[in-house]
């Protein structure tokens, strides 16, 4: 049936299904974490990552289904994230998009998962109208993006060492909070004062739209050093956090608010886990609000990985005819603007 299209996203630590009616409304958006899993170690790790998929992938989606209250044959299309991400997870959800697809005789979508992030922001009522600019900050990517139409994005600008949540997670684990760090460092935040410390933001020269967080994370393993030797590190967390939040954040908005000036954007969009920091959704309010444009940000549990993304972002690539083959593959370094190709529609028609 036309409009239901299933998206499938495993390329990290989620394993995710959802049932997504005409790129907007969401039916159903199972997630299910590997958080737990993988805090034992500190960071993701992909093998276990890939065996924990196996096992889930079929309940989840099973569970997708059954709460959006359709079966595989009332679907569109089937999608699923095919790069970037950890190769040995995204070939679990390619497989299992493959088998489910072939098996209902349905078209099947490769989906670029930045490109997913970006269209989080298309989840509502209210569509974000282009040009716009969006900013995707994950646990892997930091990128200032330009989307004059649909399928077309350029980056501007980009991290060029770590990308803004893995700052937020090295940075947690030097303040001793655990992973993932992100929402860790936001709770402790919210208690501190973000102009305690004054940790450095690498502007990169006065054009540069890039971002390097690289240098700030050793700022802050200095200063805590320097806590300990003091004898004062458990009372100045809150305020260790709000500051190097803080240096985060502002190099965010500022280059940003730049970009938007620039470009003459219609609206800026927020995506990526990071995107349900809640200093950056204050402080990113106020710089649209000063260039007299539309912020969008999707709710905290589409910011991160979720399949409902990319079940929309695959509405608009059915839009444009786009569909994978049956050789489609798992592509890790899918770089933005590259879209997993296929044969056009018309070709698996005929
Ligand atoms: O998009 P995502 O779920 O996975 C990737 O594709 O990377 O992003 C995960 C990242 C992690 O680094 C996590 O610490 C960060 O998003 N994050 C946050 C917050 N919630 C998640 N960072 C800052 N503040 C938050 N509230
Ligand atoms: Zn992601």
């Amino acid at each position: 049936m036309a409009g239901y299209i299933l998206g499938i996203e495993t390329s990290c630590d989620e394993t995710a299904a959802a049932v997504v009616r005409d790129g907007r409304q969401v039916l159903s958006n199972i997630i299910s974490s590997q958080a737990e899993l993988h805090r034992h170690y500190g960071g993701v790790v992909p093998e276990i990552a890939s065996r924990r998929h196996v096992e889930l992938i079929l309940p989840v989606v099973d569970q997708a289904l059954q709460t959006a209250g359709v079966n595989l044959s009332d679907l569109q299309a089937v999608a699923v994230t095919a790069g970037p991400g950890l190769v040995g997870a995204l070939l679990v959800g390619v497989s299992a998009a493959k088998g489910l697809a072939w098996a209902a005789g349905l078209p099947l979508v490769g989906v670029n998962h930045l490109e997913g992030h970006i269209y989080a922001n298309f989840l509502a009522e209210e569509q974000p109208e282009l040009p716009a600019l969006c900013l995707v900050v994950s646990g892997g990517h930091t990128d200032l993006i330009y989307l004059p139409e649909h399928g077309s994005p350029h980056i501007l600008g980009r991290t060029r060492d770590d990308a803004a949540g893995e700052a937020f997670d090295k940075g947690a684990r030097t303040l001793g909070l655990g992973y993932p760090g992100g929402p860790a460092i936001d709770a402790l935040a919210r208690g501190g004062d973000p102009a305690a410390f004054a940790f450095p933001r690498a502007r990169l020269g006065d054009d540069s739209l890039d971002f390097s967080f690289s240098g700030l994370k050793t700022a802050l393993l200095l200063e805590v050093e320097a806590r300990r030797r003091a004898g004062d590190l458990a009372d100045r967390l809150p305020d260790l956090a709000a500051a190097y939040q803080e240096a985060i954040v502002s190099v965010l908005v500022d280059k940003a608010l730049r970009a938007v000036r620039e470009y003459q954007v219609k609206c800026l969009l927020l995506a990526g886990g990071v995107a349900a920091n809640s200093a950056l959704r204050r402080q990113m309010q106020v710089a649209a609000g000063r260039a007299g444009i539309p912020l969008f940000y999707p709710p905290p549990v589409l910011c991160t990985d979720n399949a409902a993304m990319i079940a929309c972002a695959a509405h608009y690539y059915l839009l444009a005819g786009q569909v994978a083959g049956w050789d489609l593959n798992a592509f890790p370094s899918l770089p933005l603007g590259k879209r997993p190709q296929g044969p056009s529609l018309e070709e698996r028609i005929c």
